[in-house]
């Protein structure tokens, strides 16, 4: 029997696949956010995920009213309004994300039949990674509509991009109005052409004068944003402070229907000559998933990386035979 520690009346539910640093760090997120009213936690490790539960809900005091379960039982998820997969192969010191393709695809392929006997009507957002490739996977695995299988994508980039941004430009991270696109990983890239400040042009915005977005800060501001998980993993041996928060800020905007705009990833049909492939667009997060991909204003430059991004992942889906 799951370990189950009640509180108010359920309403809404957030199923978490994975107690590891990334999952316990979003349900910990999600339970302060108080973004559902139950939060299940499921691993294959009994011991562990009954421990986070219980970890978890021992703050109940301290939190908007939650309910937490933790437990190796899959029908913990059942009836979920959403479920983050956040289970698998994690990248080492120096390993891409994209080199976890076959391992983390494996487990999908038993994991989703799973997930979706239990939580039919849920949304389902992929952390694991590469994201874009196993959203790709797991969509063809459980057909369910494209807007409702997506991955956490550059949401969590695009914090990393506007936080360096916002420490150079002295201003709020929430006055920050720029992008990450395309691959979770090594070929996305930022939407420089329409990026502003409090709707002044990038590259005009002024501190004590001088302007310090030049293109050598901003080729050396989105190295650093593409290089922030190696870094981060080179440290400490992996991240989920940050992706917690991102893939929480994702089901918020699903469970409370906010159709809110975010660079998450989901199976594009068509999208600027893209298909087949996911990858991260500005998009409309509502309770059904995602409702559309903006088509936002792209430079040459950057619909040319765009394509190479979407080759990135098309290549890897091929190499692991999909
Ligand atoms: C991150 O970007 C590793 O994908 C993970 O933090």
């Amino acid at each position: 029997m799951p370990e189950t520690v009640p509180s108010s009346s359920a309403r809404t539910k957030i199923g978490v696949v994975g107690a590891g640093s990334v999952g316990s760090s979003l349900a910990y997120a999600a339970l302060i956010k108080g973004v559902a009213q139950e939060v299940a936690l499921y691993d294959l490790a009994g011991d562990r995920v009954r421990a986070e539960g219980l970890d978890l809900a021992h703050g109940a005091m301290f939190t908007p009213s939650s309910r937490v379960t933790g437990s190796d039982d899959v029908a913990v998820l059942a009836g979920s309004d959403l479920v983050v997969v956040t289970a698998g192969a994690k990248q080492r010191p120096g390993q891409t994300r994209m080199e976890l393709a076959g391992a983390n695809a494996r487990i999908l392929e038993t994991l989703m039949p799973r997930l979706v006997e239990q939580a039919p009507e849920a949304v389902y957002v992929l952390v694991t990674n590469p994201c874009d490739v196993l959203t790709v996977i797991a969509q063809k695995l459980t057909g369910l509509p494209p807007g409702r299988v997506m991955a956490s994508g550059t949401v969590l980039d695009t914090s990393r991009l506007r936080w360096l941004l916002a420490e150079e430009g002295g201003v709020s991270t929430t006055s920050v109005h720029a992008t990450i696109v395309g691959e979770h990983g090594d070929t996305e890239f930022p939407l420089w052409s329409n990026a502003n400040i409090g709707q002044i042009p990038l590259r005009d915005w002024t501190v004590d004068g001088r302007r310090p977005f030049t293109e050598e800060r901003l080729d050396d501001i989105t190295h650093r944003t593409i290089n922030a998980a190696y870094t981060v993993i080179q440290g400490k041996g992996a991240t989920n402070y940050a992706i917690g928060l991102a893939a929480t800020r994702v089901a918020e905007a699903v469970l409370r229907d906010e159709h809110a705009v975010l660079p998450v990833s989901t199976v594009m049909e068509d999208y600027r000559g893209i298909s087949g492939v996911a990858l991260s667009v500005p998009s409309i997060v509502a309770r059904q998933g995602v409702v559309e991909r903006l088509v936002v204003p792209m430079d040459e430059q950057e619909l040319a990386m765009l394509h190479r991004s979407a080759e990135a992942i098309r290549e890897t889906l091929a190499s692991i035979g999909y």
